[in-house]
């Protein structure tokens, strides 16, 4: 399977990547841009980052990035819509009152 197609990379070789630079440094997180550079790559695009980080995560190499993941980030403004939403509703009791 191609992870990234800007540089026609498979899963097997993102993986085998991670893998190997998890085993040298395992103190130091595991990046998609860590993984291109392992395999003599430049990112171009970007976009198999996400998938990079998921399938990394996934085969049991710890990964960290320091930007959350799209599903992360959406999940936290829908919980900070659900406290706004709290928040009108306890102003109209009160006003209520
Ligand atoms: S798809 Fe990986 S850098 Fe574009």
């Amino acid at each position: 399977m191609i992870v990234c197609s800007c540089n026609v990379l498979t899963k097997t070789r993102v993986i085998a990547a991670a893998e190997s630079l998890s085993r040298r440094d395992p103190a130091r997180a595991v990046t998609p841009g860590r993984i291109l550079k392992e395999l003599g790559v430049k990112a171009q695009c970007a976009i198999c980052f996400s998938l990079i980080r998921t399938m990394v995560a996934e085969a049991g190499v710890q990964v960290t990035c320091p930007e959350p993941l799209a599903s992360e980030a959406q999940d936290d403004e829908a919980q900070d819509d659900e406290a706004q939403d709290d928040e009108a509703q306890d102003d109209e009791a009160a006003a209520a009152e």
